[in-house]
């Protein structure tokens, strides 16, 4: 949701900063736009529509300044238009200002600053906050010159509710930048003889390894020699530098079309990378890190609760699956969202895990916290490295995929899976699951990314049946027990990347009411596993067929379904069950895929979505 870019240093800010908004683009593009500090005043360009129309209108050439802000909207308040988009400048044209987050009291602020003769522009909470600022800056003669614009942006804060992620410019102040954060991502990029800001690592790699992650209530104040972090109480933080593992070249398209091709074509190497180290010597059960939590602690978890968004949703519905089949443990999963508001009665042994590829879902951050407030360990599941999710936790696993760019979640999703499975593993191992069954286990483990490479050599058949049935608007997505959230995940990819209506249901729920759906016009894709369900799903798709519906079958290699059944065969390979959800939705990411594509949608910026959802 919105992406921030500031840079202060010797080079053209503009052209760093439009660069930095391309790789940030992903997490919102309603609007794009720039202010630069040009010899003492604002140069503002802003735009609704991408990134690269930004740069065309952008007069590069002419923007000189050194100092500058730049942001990628993803709407809150206002529509899409050319005044709502950032920056905003203040009514009197001393602050510009860049946000992501929302102004929960922007109303009542906006009432305070009218009669003191503060004129809006645009319909945002955020021209509130600049003019707040430009307020407060104007009111403070007395405070020190130096310091007069970052205090007057520490006190405007203190009477803000919601959740920002800012960074201020000050028409008196060339070389300077304020930024803060409460619950929206800020990092700052320590370069040479320059330093950068931006809302994740993406926008920086290309001139710095170097970051400090800024935690909530902080404020940090950028100057050309150098910066100072603050608290929102005015007391001194000492930073923290750390160093991305992550290369430029992981964020790049490197001959693909879009980044979710790259993405699920990644997936071998990248589940390849989350196993990496994770499996005891003797070869029979996973090892984890960064857990936080001894094994006799562990032993006396008698509920897991697992809380997530979306996909990490998904994902956790399979996890669930996993740890009670494997470990015997109850687990509960809940939407993340829910869980914050449901004030749920909890077990005193219970232990929270959340899962989320960003690390910045506000639901799921939130519900992580409410989890710690109540008393309860949480450990998180995340891909992005020093993610507010991932630095709140008691402990956790990293995912180790690289940056996943691409809205729809391909292989984050799958790594998600696969950590879940390495913990029904190890639970596993710590209860009553023998050395050989975990022996067998971590054989099927380590031949995940085979597996999926054998999955993904179906493109060229799956490419064609998108051909056929991407005109179709409404499909179902069936499958039972692990099957059934790879079901909800194929639909989900379908419907976020290609806008066609489709539903995932267990395959025997499908007679209570979804079957109603079914004609010639609504095809199905079912997941056909061999063994105990077998006849059971088959069963289910006749009751399909004997209603006119087309048949997608994702099936295993054993699976001798009858004549006839299935309109389309996706093949995939016999696996052990712990592995078979992340070989089943490589089928139903590349037919999406393909689909998408067929229909000549912007798959990688789908519309109204944004990458990492950071509003509530
Ligand atoms: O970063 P997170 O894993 O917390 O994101 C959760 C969801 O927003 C995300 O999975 C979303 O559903 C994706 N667009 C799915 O493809």
């Amino acid at each position: 949701m919105c992406g921030i870019v500031g840079y202060i240093g010797k080079q053209k800010a503009s052209a760093i900063i439009l660069e930095g908004l391309k790789r940030l683009e992903y997490r919102g593009y309603d609007s794009a736009g720039i202010a630069i500090q040009q010899a003492g005043r604002f140069e503002v360009a802003k735009k609704t529509g991408r990134v690269e129309g930004l740069i065309k209108a952008t007069p590069a050439q002419k923007i000189t300044g050194t100092t500058g802000i730049g942001h990628t909207r993803w709407a809150t308040h206002g529509g899409v238009t050319d005044a709502n988009a950032h920056p905003h400048v203040s009514s009197d044209g001393k602050i510009a200002l860049i946000h992501n987050g929302v102004i929960e009291n922007y109303a009542s602020i906006k009432k305070f600053l009218l009669p003191k003769g503060y004129t809006f522009q645009s319909e945002t909470d955020t021209e509130v906050l600049c003019n707040l600022i430009a307020y407060h800056y104007q009111k403070e003669p007395d405070v020190k010159e130096a310091s007069r614009f970052l205090e007057s942006v520490r006190k405007s804060l203190r009477h803000v509710e919601g959740t920002y992620g800012i960074a201020v410019m000050c028409g008196d102040c060339p070389a300077e930048i304020v930024s803060a954060r409460k619950g929206s991502p800020l990092i700052l990029g320590v370069g040479d003889g320059e330093l950068m800001l931006a809302s994740d690592v993406a926008a920086i790699i290309s001139r710095t390894q170097n970051v400090v992650y800024l935690k909530d209530g902080e404020l940090l104040h950028m100057t050309a020699k150098n910066f100072s972090i603050t608290t929102l109480e005015a007391e001194d933080v000492s930073p923290v530098v750390d160093k991305i593992t992550w290369k430029i070249e992981d964020s790049e398209l490197n001959g693909h079309a879009h980044f979710m091709e790259k993405e699920i074509f990644e997936q071998p190497a990248a589940l390849e990378n989350t196993m990496r180290g994770r499996f005891s010597e003797d070869g029979s059960t996973a090892q984890f890190g960064g857990l936080n939590i001894s094994a006799v602690d562990l032993r006396q978890v008698d509920r897991f609760h697992l809380l997530a968004c979306g996909s990490a949703w998904h994902a956790c519905l399979v996890t669930e699956h996993l740890i009670e089949r494997f470990a015997r443990v109850p687990v509960e999963v809940d939407y993340a969202s829910e869980f914050r508001y449901r004030n749920m009665p909890l077990g005193n042994n219970t232990l929270f895990l959340t899962v989320s590829q960003s690390g910045e879902t506000i639901d799921t951050l939130a519900a992580m916290r409410e989890a710690k407030r109540k008393g309860y360990k949480v450990l998180a599941i995340n891909n992005v490295v020093g993610s507010s999710i991932a630095r709140e936790a008691d402990g956790g696993v990293y995912q180790h995929v690289g940056p996943e760019i691409g809205v729809a979640s391909t292989k984050a999703f799958t790594s998600q899976l696969l950590v879940g499975a390495m913990l029904a593993l190890y639970l596993g191992r710590m209860r009553d699951m023998s050395f050989s069954d975990g022996a067998e286990y971590v054989k099927a483990l380590k031949g995940v990314p085979d597996l999926v490479r054998q999955a993904l050599e179906q493109a060229p058949h799956i490419k064609e049946i998108a051909r056929r049935y991407a005109h179709y608007h409404d499909f179902l997505f069936l499958g039972r027990l692990s099957l059934f959230p790879v079901a909800l995940e194929g639909a989900l990819k379908l419907k976020e990347i290609s806008y066609i209506h489709a539903e995932g249901y267990p395959a025997a729920e499908m007679k209570h009411g979804p079957i109603a759906l079914i004609s010639e016009q609504c095809p199905s894709v079912f997941f056909v596993p061999s063994g105990e369900m077998f006849n059971k799903v088959v069963s289910s798709m006749q009751e399909i067929k004997a209603r006119k519906g087309k048949i997608i079958a994702v099936a295993t290699d054993k699976c001798d379904l009858p004549a006839g059944l299935a309109d389309e065969v996706i093949r995939i390979p016999e696996c052990h069950e712990a592995v078979l959800p992340i070989v089943a939705t490589v089928p139903v990411q590349l037919l999406s895929y393909y689909i998408a594509v067929e229909l000549k949608r912007d798959v990688d910026k789908p519309r109204n979505l944004a990458k990492s959802v950071t509003v509530e």
